[in-house]
């Protein structure tokens, strides 16, 4: 059985989280799309040219534990701007879409251009203060020096770069749910998408 369930949503709106609960609740394969152009990121800050970096991806690059950063988001987001670097992850994430026993894949696009047939499309938002504030104690948790004004301020300019561009921009796919996390805790999140996505689990059978 292949079934998937994408989750898109800007930056630090809690789609990580709530995928890998969601993955966890249904026994199904969680990717994490984001990873991809940050780890194409972190290659072109260490001097690789952006369309290469994401033809020959590397695991070794997609495992090194220093893509959560600042620095590296901001360089996913520009390389994510190119039509040939998306071009060169498709493939890669629709197979992972397609693998049996099921699969959640998080992003930006993965509603609109890599799964337009999912079975479940969730939009994840939360407040631009909301997100900042998770995004700041996530940072600090991991020993970052960083303020909330200067997260809140990269999480602007990373989803106004995001939504602008030309190729797959953000944007909520028309038939896709809208989960506004904003006043909801992890838990109430997680409850509300999986009532979702065993009401279409049903409707299968
Ligand atoms: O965790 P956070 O939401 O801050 O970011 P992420 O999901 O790791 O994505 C980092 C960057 O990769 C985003 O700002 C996008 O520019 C880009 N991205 C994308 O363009 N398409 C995707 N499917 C996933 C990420």
């Amino acid at each position: 059985m292949s079934f998937t369930v994408a989750i898109d949503g800007p930056a630090a709106s809690g789609k990580g989280t709530l995928s890998k609960a969601v993955a966890a609740h249904f026994g199904f394969a969680h990717l994490d799309t984001g990873l991809l152009y940050r780890a194409v990121g972190r290659e072109v800050l260490d001097g690789a040219e952006p369309v290469e970096a994401a033809r020959e991806l590397r695991k070794e690059t997609l495992e090194r534990d220093d893509l959560r950063t600042a620095e590296v988001a901001e360089a996913a987001s520009k390389v994510a701007a190119i039509a040939q670097v998306r071009e060169a992850l498709v493939d890669f994430q629709r197979a992972f879409a397609r693998r049996s026993g099921g699969a959640v894949l998080d992003g930006r696009d993965i509603g609109t251009v890599i799964c337009p047939e999912a079975e479940v499309k969730l939009f994840v938002t939360a407040s631009d203060e909301v997100r900042a504030e998770r995004r700041f104690l996530e940072l600090e948790a991991k020993g970052f020096q960083t303020t909330r004004a200067e997260v809140l301020a990269d999480l602007r300019e990373r989803d106004a770069r995001d939504s602008a561009r030309a190729t797959a921009p953000l944007k909520p796919a028309e038939d896709a749910v809208k989960l506004d996390t904003t006043e909801m805790s992890i838990d109430q999140a997680v409850t509300r998408a999986v009532a979702v996505i065993e009401e279409r689990l049903g409707g299968r059978e």
